[in-house]
């Protein structure tokens, strides 16, 4: 009996050894203690207990139930760590570091962004400081002041959006010419690019918000010349070729004389084409020099002088960008934004 049971103590661990997996485990289970043709259940009833003495018999039956238990015990254990190395394959899938990574998608740079931060690197490379205006002004700083004053039909060109309290949207960064003026003094060279608003229908080329740069510099001895000189640079760095600036009549309260900056049609070199509206040049800004009474208000002797531009941002991504509709950019349409780059 004894070496009975000592073999099948070694059967059943060289068994166990084997089984990986829960399920073999209650295979190996099955194999000793099962019911009915269990290796160790058989122990029992192969024995012939007619033939055996009282304490023959109680040997046996206490040797087949130390067996009984040594084999439960080695065969939980068995379960356990098989479920356990089974959990921790679950919860560790094999990785196979070959396969090409997940993109995170790290979401895109909107093009008036792209384009502002490329327009402040090139001013920042001719001297000019880069401003923050205020989005919510005072009807001093966005009208009065830059010589429109509240009977002035100037006021009908900018349709504003008025809050309770009396302040306003700022309709042009020139809302912030006067404050910057009097924050630096002369000399002075600054842009300040921002959101502004207009109280307007919106269609494929308007809308009630919108992205300006202006551009101020005063100092003396400023003069028209200053300013084609400064815009035909900052205009080829933009479209990366030659441009060619003309300057016709154009009128705004606060400059004196002021002008409506064209370029020479990038399309077609000036033939005429559909988008220059077959006069060869593009309406990109209005500019000019700075009225003196804005000057004044903004602290500079009569000595000074100064040039002021208003490039429309958003105008202007569009054309760099071919953007045929200025309402994509607020549209929240991700097939828009998808399209444009993660960096600058
Ligand atoms: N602020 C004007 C506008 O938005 C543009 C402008 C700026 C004109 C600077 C002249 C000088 O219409």
């Amino acid at each position: 009996m004894d070496s009975r049971t000592e073999a099948l103590r070694k059967a059943l661990d060289a068994d166990l050894k084997e089984a990986r997996t829960a399920r073999e485990v209650e295979a190996v289970r099955v194999k000793y203690l099962g019911q009915r043709g269990g290796l160790i259940t058989r122990l029992i009833k192969d024995t012939d207990f007619q033939s055996l003495s009282q304490g023959e018999r109680r040997a046996v039956g206490v040797g087949v139930q130390e067996l009984k238990s040594f084999a439960q015990g080695r065969i939980e254990k068995a379960l356990l760590d098989a479920s356990m190395a089974g959990s921790l394959e679950a919860s560790y899938p094999r990785v196979d570091l070959t396969l090409p990574g997940v993109s995170p998608g790290l979401g895109s740079i909107t093009p008036i962004a792209t384009l502002q931060v490329f327009l402040e690197d090139i001013f920042r490379g001719l001297g000019f400081l880069v401003e923050q205006g205020y989005e919510v002004e005072t009807e001093y700083y966005n009208f009065d002041v830059l010589n429109i004053p509240p009977e002035h039909p100037a006021r009908d060109m900018q349709d504003t959006f008025w809050l309770d309290n009396g302040m306003l949207l700022r309709t042009h960064t020139s809302a912030s010419q006067v404050r910057v003026m009097r924050k630096y003094g002369s000399p002075l060279r600054a842009i300040f690019p921002g959101r502004c608003f207009r109280f307007e229908s919106t269609d494929a080329s308007h809308e009630n918000s919108f992205y300006q740069c202006e551009g101020l510099m005063v100092n003396r001895g400023v003069t028209v010349a200053s300013l084609i000189g400064v815009m035909e640079m900052l205009l080829t760095q933009v479209f990366e070729q030659l441009v060619t600036v003309r300057l016709r009549p154009g009128y705004f309260p606060f400059v004196e004389p002021g002008f409506e900056l064209d370029i020479r049609c990038l399309l077609c070199g000036g033939q005429g084409c559909r988008v220059c509206k077959r006069s060869g040049w593009v309406e990109l800004m209005p500019c000019g020099m700075v009225h003196p009474r804005v000057l004044a208000a903004g602290g500079m002797d009569a000595e000074q002088s100064g040039f002021a531009f208003g490039l429309g941002l958003t105008r202007l991504a569009m054309m760099k960008f071919g953007i045929p509709d200025i309402r994509l950019f607020d549209s929240g349409d991700l097939r828009f934004y998808r399209q444009f780059p993660a960096a600058v």
